[in-house]
């Protein structure tokens, strides 16, 4: 009798693991994790990171990436919920496009994370983490300051602007703290806009694609510098537009090489900072927002008060999203071994 009992706890757990290894009727928790694009470095860390973590606390994990296609995005998001999904994590193409699926996953009562990026113009978002996107706009506006010094410097010095994507929440706020820094100096004229391109709306970029800056910036400089004179700084969003951009003026510009700003430290940008051609980055570490984000889902599930650190801020058009906002930080090539490689970021051979 024994030994039967014994072999048929052997079988059920044989069959238990059969079901968990394929995820089906684990009796895990599952959570949904969207992302945009794989195009991009940090899409692929923060994706790997969520299904590493995610896995080591116990959770069965969907990744999906989106191929920066809305629709694509929609349906996965959609089948995460149909296929019974407990959390949803969502990094938006853009942010008011899967308000279809956001209902039906409030009619299934799953909760929804926003991830990085804000979900606009929806009640149905829980929660949100990011880095605090107006501060890394203030870091790139006051290093431009700071480098030009021009409270002291007479000037005037040609500033030209890239943006990011107009359907992403966090292209504005980038674009905003950045312009609040300088909009002294562009009032005053010791900052010129040759271009005269300095709206938002003009500067932005179609989801923040490298060949689309590269091209608005071919443009800039055949129309307005190709007479000889210098573009003193080109205020960029992220590393993929100032890679546009570096890479439109390593073809088109033979003048002094301008200070060129950045955000993510992706590796071709970390090596274009040690080259000289990009001048910062601003660091956001992806392993610390998915950490905080793992932390988020396991506090919701369990029923327990939920880690935020700011309730003000992140409107979305329809609520005031309860946020946790990490800290961006300052890169250039002075401090990059140390927060980028002894951090354990990346591998020294990874930007050499
Ligand atoms: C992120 C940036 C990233 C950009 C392009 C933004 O929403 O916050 O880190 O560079 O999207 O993917």
């Amino acid at each position: 009798m024994k030994k039967l009992i014994a072999g048929l706890m052997l079988s059920a757990m044989a069959v238990g693991c059969l079901a968990g290894c394929n995820g089906a009727g684990s009796g895990k928790k599952k959570v949904g994790v969207s992302m945009p694009t794989k195009d991009l470095q940090r899409w692929n860390q923060d994706g790997a990171n969520m299904e590493t973590k995610l896995k080591a606390a116990g959770y069965d994990v969907d990744l999906q990436y989106a191929s920066n296609d809305v629709a694509t995005q929609l349906s996965q998001v959609e089948n995460m919920i149909s296929n019974g999904c407990n959390v949803l994590v969502i990094a938006a193409i853009e942010g008011s496009s899967l308000n279809s699926a956001l209902d039906k996953a409030e009619a299934k009562k799953i909760p929804v994370i926003a991830y990085d990026r804000l979900l606009m113009d929806s009640a149905t978002v829980d929660y949100y983490a990011t880095f605090d996107n107006y501060k890394v706009g203030t870091i790139q506006g006051t290093y431009v300051k700071d480098t030009l010094k021009l409270d002291e410097a007479a000037g005037p010095f040609n500033l030209e602007i890239t943006a990011g994507d107009p359907g992403d929440n966090n292209a504005g706020l980038f674009y905003q703290g950045a312009y609040d820094v300088l909009k002294p100096y562009i009032d005053s004229g010791k900052l010129v806009i040759k271009s005269g391109q300095v709206e938002f709306s003009k500067v932005a970029t179609a989801k923040w694609k490298t060949e689309e800056a590269q091209k608005r910036a071919e443009n800039i400089l055949s129309s307005f510098y190709s007479d000889g004179s210098n573009v003193d700084v080109w205020l960029c969003s992220n590393d993929s537009t100032a890679l546009g951009v570096t890479n439109a003026l390593g073809a088109n510009y033979k003048g002094k090489y301008p200070v060129i700003t950045g955000q993510d430290c992706d590796k071709a940008n970390v090596k274009n900072m040690l080259e000289g051609k990009q001048s910062m980055s601003v660091f956001k570490d992806t392993r610390t927002l998915a950490d905080q984000v793992v932390k988020m889902v396991t506090q919701i599930l369990k029923g327990e008060k939920v880690d935020v650190n700011d309730t003000k801020s992140y409107n979305n058009g329809k609520v005031v999203v309860p946020s946790y906002l990490c800290d961006p930080v300052f890169a250039d090539a002075n401090n990059y071994k140390q927060i980028l490689i002894d951090s354990g970021y990346y591998k020294a051979e990874d930007i050499a």
